[in-house]
């Protein structure tokens, strides 16, 4: 039923192993025993029960690729999001989605108080790859009482979006109520490497500052600390959202998704840390 052996090669990873010193708030990277089947019950890593199309469960969506981990995981593994025609949450038939969220972030926990820094590697899977006709939202927060993203990491054609930009971009924008969002960072999508990214998000100063690097590289700040509107508490997504096209009227159900999909993305490295004290890892 799944498919397996993602012949990729993905950048190696870096030769010295530290220990991290910041005090973890979630950590999201999984050791190889979980198997597809931990994520079906409940467990100390994600939901077991969001976010996912109708009827379907974890195990049958999430794909364990044969590929080199990325900066931040030494003894686990990556782990890779896919939607089909049956990825269909909520009633939401204009979308595809399936999103994995943190065991622990209930909304209103402490994932979204202080000071903390979001940590998540991202890379494709050549066997499945997304449409990019079509808008992405591949990491975001969504405040708890729904209103809003306060940050949101997307690719392909963005809706309402600058046509200028080659779809193959990830592209990192602020609190999307603000109007226009504000683009904090943008980098191409590559095949066969690992974008990292670590983001610190400062819930007191209401403000977001973003590290990136590529394959094995220490992370690096490429902003500066920038205001954004991170209030509302909320919930971390990682996984597919993706978006129709030829829209009319409400997003979540009208417009187009061309039938026969298989897609999917790849995670790693997915943890949180207390940066209330400024510790950021640039580096394992
Ligand atoms: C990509 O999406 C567009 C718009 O929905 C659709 O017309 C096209 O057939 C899709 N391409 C593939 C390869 O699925
Ligand atoms: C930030 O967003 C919240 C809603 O999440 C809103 O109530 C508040 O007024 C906003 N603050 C600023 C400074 O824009």
């Amino acid at each position: 039923m799944h498919k397996h052996g993602i012949p990729l090669l993905f950048a190696s990873l870096v030769t010295s192993v530290s220990a991290q010193s910041c005090r973890l708030q979630f950590d999201g990277r999984v050791p190889p025993s979980f198997g597809v089947a931990g994520f079906d019950t409940p467990n100390n890593f994600f939901s077991e029960t969001n976010v996912l199309g109708a009827g379907l469960s974890f195990s049958q969506l999430i794909q364990l690729p044969a590929i080199s981990a990325s900066l931040f995981d030494i003894e686990t593994i990556p782990i890779e999001v896919t939607i089909s025609d049956a990825s269909i949450f909520n009633g939401q038939t204009g979308f595809r989605r399936a999103e994995l969220l943190p065991a622990s972030n209930s909304g209103i926990d402490d994932s979204t108080t202080g000071i903390k820094t979001l940590h998540f590697s991202i890379g494709k899977d050549a066997q499945r790859p997304l449409n990019l006709s079509h808008e992405y939202q591949l990491v975001f927060l969504e405040s708890n009482d729904f209103s809003t993203n306060q940050f949101v990491l997307k690719t392909g054609s963005i809706l309402g979006g600058d046509t200028a930009v080659d779809p193959d971009t990830l592209q990192f924008f602020g609190d999307v109520n603000q109007t226009p969002s504000k683009l904090l960072f943008s980098v191409p999508f590559l095949d066969g490497v690992f974008h990292n990214f670590a983001v610190t998000l400062d819930f007191d100063a209401l403000t977001t500052q973003v590290f990136f690097s590529a394959g094995g590289d220490p992370l690096e700040a490429v902003t500066q600390v920038i205001s954004n509107n991170v209030s509302g508490q909320g919930q971390f997504y990682f996984g597919l959202l993706k978006k129709l096209t030829d829209a009319v009227g409400d997003i979540t159900r009208n417009g187009f998704q061309e039938d026969g999909i298989d897609e999917g993305i790849i995670f790693d490295g997915i943890f949180q840390e207390d940066s209330s004290a400024g510790c950021v890892s640039l580096r394992p």
